[in-house]
């Protein structure tokens, strides 16, 4: 263990303004992922308790199955402009089409390394919005590929560059140019089966376990309540990498939620059945707008530890170890609610930061626990009063 926060004061103080401190929170290395037949472990920041067991519990079988197959996009961003004051916003839309490659060689003229890098501008597309409560609206797309950035930067600077020439040619107001964090055209997959013997319980069978698994997946397809909490346990996974990259984690957030209701109705973002072989398969797709170069991942030296720990080569490559992490913690969480409940599991882990605080030296602390457990007693008391027993039997004996 090191307790090290990896990021010096000074370091914060660059990055954002009126910055006092540091706030550390706990790194962890997901274990037993095998993704695209590459053994992966999985840097992890995140407070709460369980995941990091649960997701290497996950990984573990995962791997029984031949472990994850993974696949994504190509890094395009969407920038946003927004024109209004047209009196006809689909003329409009067909000026901005007929300058579609002016305009792109524009964007693509400013974009430096990342043009260089064979990214930049790659289309744009028109979204006429005839009647909206502020007039007649038109949505210009510019659809950019950032290559290894996240791309906020280089999105935004495009948009902001190019807006002078939309208002020239439509004649209009331009108003926001801000890329667009529902980031679809990004969108990492991940899919794996786990061999239902793998899932079977004392008192389950594999088959119904693998039964059941699906069950609580439909139950996420078809109702938003259970899908707000179903996709939470895959953001556990998810964000839990992104932070350890040092990307920006409310942008997944959003981009994975809006995507999540793309349809109209809020839904799960991964499916579960059962192959004809009787195994479990799972599968996720969700936008994954990481980065690997720019930002807190350039400046933030456990981030650079994080991407070297899983050999890192390109932000695809990233988002697809994220998605595999995603589609592991909700394995996870689901395996545990179709069958004992996740209470037990917690309980564990919430005796042992009891059994801790109460300062058990690590050799002493499973034994506590595990008292602690069977007496259904998880109290600081209990603890403390086990903790001086054991202290005693040790001296006496
Ligand atoms: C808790 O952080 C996440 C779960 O609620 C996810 C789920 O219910 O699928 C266990």
């Amino acid at each position: 263990m090191l307790g090290i926060n990896g990021l010096s004061a000074a370091q914060a103080d660059q990055m954002i303004e009126n910055a006092v401190g540091v706030y550390a929170l706990p790194l962890g290395i997901a274990t037993n992922f095998l993704i695209n037949n590459q053994d992966v472990l999985i840097p992890m920041v995140i407070e709460e308790p369980s995941v990091l067991a649960a997701v290497s519990n996950a990984a573990r079988l995962f791997r029984a199955g031949g472990g994850f197959t993974t696949s994504s996009d190509e890094p395009i961003m969407i920038g946003q402009i927004q024109v209004l004051d047209l009196d006809d916003v689909y003329v409009a839309a067909g000026r901005v089409m007929a300058e579609k490659a002016a305009l792109m060689d524009e964007v693509n003229r400013i974009g430096g390394s990342i043009v260089k890098s064979g990214g930049g501008a790659k289309d744009i597309q028109v979204r006429p919005m005839p009647n909206t409560s502020v007039g007649p609206m038109l949505i210009i797309h510019l659809l950019y590929d950032t290559r290894d950035a996240m791309g906020a930067n280089a999105i935004n600077t495009a948009v902001e560059h190019i807006a002078p020439q939309i208002e020239a040619l439509t004649g209009g107001r331009v108003v926001l140019r801000i890329l667009s964090n529902l980031t679809d055209h990004r969108k990492a997959r991940a899919e794996g089966m786990i061999p239902a013997s793998e899932l079977a319980t004392e008192s389950l069978t594999g088959d119904q376990v693998v039964r059941a698994i699906v069950e609580a997946g439909v139950f996420a397809e078809v109702d938003p309540y259970r899908a707000a909490t179903h996709n939470k346990g895959i953001m556990n996974g998810v964000d839990a990498v992104v932070m350890a990259t040092g990307n920006d984690w409310r942008a997944i957030e959003a981009g994975a939620h809006a995507y999540a209701a793309r349809s109209g109705q809020y839904t799960s973002l991964t499916r579960w059945w059962q192959d004809e072989n009787g195994n479990l398969r799972g599968a996720i797709e969700m936008p994954l707008a990481v980065g690997i170069v720019g930002g807190a991942t350039r400046v933030h030296p456990t981030a650079q530890i994080a991407l070297k720990i899983m050999k890192i080569q390109s932000a695809r490559q990233l988002a697809e170890i994220i998605s595999a992490a995603g589609l592991a913690q909700n394995l996870a969480a689901m395996r545990a609610l179709a069958t004992e409940g996740i209470q037990r599991g917690h309980m564990e882990m919430h005796a042992k930061q009891i059994a801790t605080a109460v300062g058990a030296p690590p050799e002493l602390v499973s034994r506590i626990v595990q008292q602690m457990i069977t007496e259904k007693n998880i109290r600081p008391e209990r603890a403390r009063a086990l903790l001086d027993e054991l202290r005693g039997t040790a001296s006496s004996g």
